[in-house]
C-alpha cells in the first residue's frame, strides 16, 4: 500500500481487487474459518484496504468523486459477497469433516449378539403367565380400566359403607358420578360372569390404579386375576393352579402357604405367601427375615357375588385369585424399587432378555 499514493484511485481499486482475488483463490482451495475472518478484517476492517480507498475519495474533486465512489462501492459489494460465499464454503467443509470423522463402515460384519431389543420385565412375566394359563385351559379376558363403581365394588360385595373401599385408595373420575379407575382386576370377574355362563376358566391381566407411591407401590400397576366357576371346585384346585404358575415363573419348587385374610368377594379368603426365593425360608433382607414373601390374594367366590351376576350359588362354586405382576417381576429379577419399572430408563430396561 506504500505506493498507493502514487496511483489513481481507479488503479488502486484494481490492485486491491486483484490482491483480494488471489487471497480468495488460495482460501477456496482450503477453507478455514479463522483465515476468512482475517481476510475480512484486512479488507473491510476499520484500518483495512477499503478504508484507505475511502480516504482517497476525500481528496478527489467534486466532479471526480461520484464516478470513483461508484467504483469503490462496487468493489466493497464484491468483496462482501465473495467473503459470504467463502463463509458458507467453510461451514459446508466443516460439516463434511465432521461426517468423515464419524464415518460408519457399513461393510463391517454385524455382531449378532450385540445390542438387540429387550422386553419389559412386566411383559416377560405376562408372557409366562399367559402361556401357563393357556396350558391349563384358561381363556384370556380383559375388562375396562375406567369402570363403574358397580363392577369394581358393589357387585363384588363391597357394601356402600364398607371400610375396605377406603383401603383401595381409589381414583375417582371428576364429574362422572360412579366412574373410577379400577383398583383391581377383580372387576373382570363381574364383566365376564354377566356375559358368560359357567363353567368358566378365565385369566385376565391388566393395569390397575391406586393413589399410592413408594418403594413398593406405584399409582399404576399390573395384576393377574384368575377364576374358575364350575361344580365342585375346591380350595385344593386353587392351590394346585397357584403352585403351578409360581413354579413356572421362578423355576423352582418353592413352597407356598395360605394365610387367612379378608376380601369381601371371597369366603374363605387368604393371602398367598411364597417361600423366599433368596434364602429359601431361612430369613433374609428380601423377606424381612420371615422366610416368606407375600405375592397375592385368593379365596372361594362369595355367594353374594354369584347372586349379583345371577348364578345359582347352590349349584356352582368357584375360586378367584389376584396377584401383582410387578411384584412377581421385582422378585424374579431382584429389583429393589418398584418405581424403576415405570421410569422408562433405557439403561435399566436394556438389561432384560428378549424372551423368558
Ligand atoms: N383383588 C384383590 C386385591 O387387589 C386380590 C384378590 C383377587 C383377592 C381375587 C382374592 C381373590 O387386593
Amino acid at each position: 500500500m506504500n505506493d498507493a499514493s502514487n496511483l489513481s484511485i481507479f488503479e488502486h481499486a484494481e490492485v486491491i481487487e486483484k490482491k483480494f482475488a488471489a487471497r480468495i483463490a488460495v482460501l477456496s482451495a482450503a477453507p478455514e474459518g479463522r483465515a476468512v475472518e482475517d481476510l475480512r478484517i484486512a479488507y473491510l476492517g476499520r484500518k483495512g484496504e477499503l478504508s484507505s480507498l475511502m480516504e482517497g475519495l476525500k481528496k478527489l474533486s467534486k466532479d471526480e468523486r461520484p464516478r470513483a465512489g461508484k467504483v469503490v462501492n462496487e468493489l466493497r459489494g464484491k468483496i462482501e459477497s465473495e467473503l459470504e460465499t467463502l463463509k458458507i464454503k467453510v461451514r459446508d467443509w466443516q460439516i463434511e469433516q465432521k461426517l468423515a470423522a464419524k464415518a460408519l463402515d457399513v461393510s463391517l460384519p454385524v455382531d449378532s449378539m450385540g445390542q438387540g431389543g429387550s422386553l419389559h420385565p412386566v411383559s416377560l412375566i405376562r408372557s409366562v403367565l399367559i402361556k401357563e394359563f393357556r396350558h391349563l385351559g384358561f381363556s384370556v379376558c380383559d375388562g375396562p380400566e375406567v369402570d363403574l363403581d358397580f363392577y369394581n365394588f358393589s357387585a363384588l360385595n363391597f357394601r356402600e359403607d364398607h371400610p375396605a373401599r377406603d383401603m383401595q385408595d381409589t381414583f375417582f373420575i371428576q364429574g362422572q358420578k360412579g366412574m373410577i379407575l379400577r383398583t383391581h382386576t377383580s372387576n373382570i370377574q363381574i364383566h365376564t360372569m354377566l356375559k358368560e355362563k359357567p363353567p368358566l376358566r378365565v385369566v385376565a391381566l391388566g393395569r390397575t390404579f391406586r393413589c399410592d407411591s413408594d418403594m413398593t407401590h406405584t399409582p399404576m400397576f399390573h395384576q393377574v386375576e384368575g377364576f374358575i366357576v364350575d361344580n365342585n371346585i375346591s380350595m385344593a384346585h386353587m392351590k394346585g393352579v397357584i403352585d403351578h404358575f409360581l413354579r413356572a415363573i421362578f423355576g423352582a419348587n418353592l413352597a407356598t402357604r395360605l394365610r387367612p385374610s379378608y376380601f369381601p368377594f371371597v369366603e374363605p379368603g387368604a393371602e398367598v405367601d411364597l417361600e423366599c426365593i433368596v434364602c429359601h425360608g431361612k430369613g433374609c433382607r428380601t423377606c424381612k427375615h420371615s422366610g416368606w414373601l407375600e405375592v397375592g390374594g385368593l379365596g372361594m367366590i362369595h355367594p353374594n357375588v354369584f347372586e349379583a351376576v345371577d348364578y345359582d350359588s347352590e349349584r356352582f362354586t368357584g375360586f378367584a385369585f389376584g396377584f401383582g405382576i410387578d411384584r412377581l417381576a421385582m422378585l424374579k429379577y431382584g429389583l429393589p424399587d418398584l418405581r424403576q419399572l415405570f421410569e422408562g430408563d433405557q439403561e435399566f430396561l436394556g438389561q432384560f432378555p428378549v424372551y423368558v
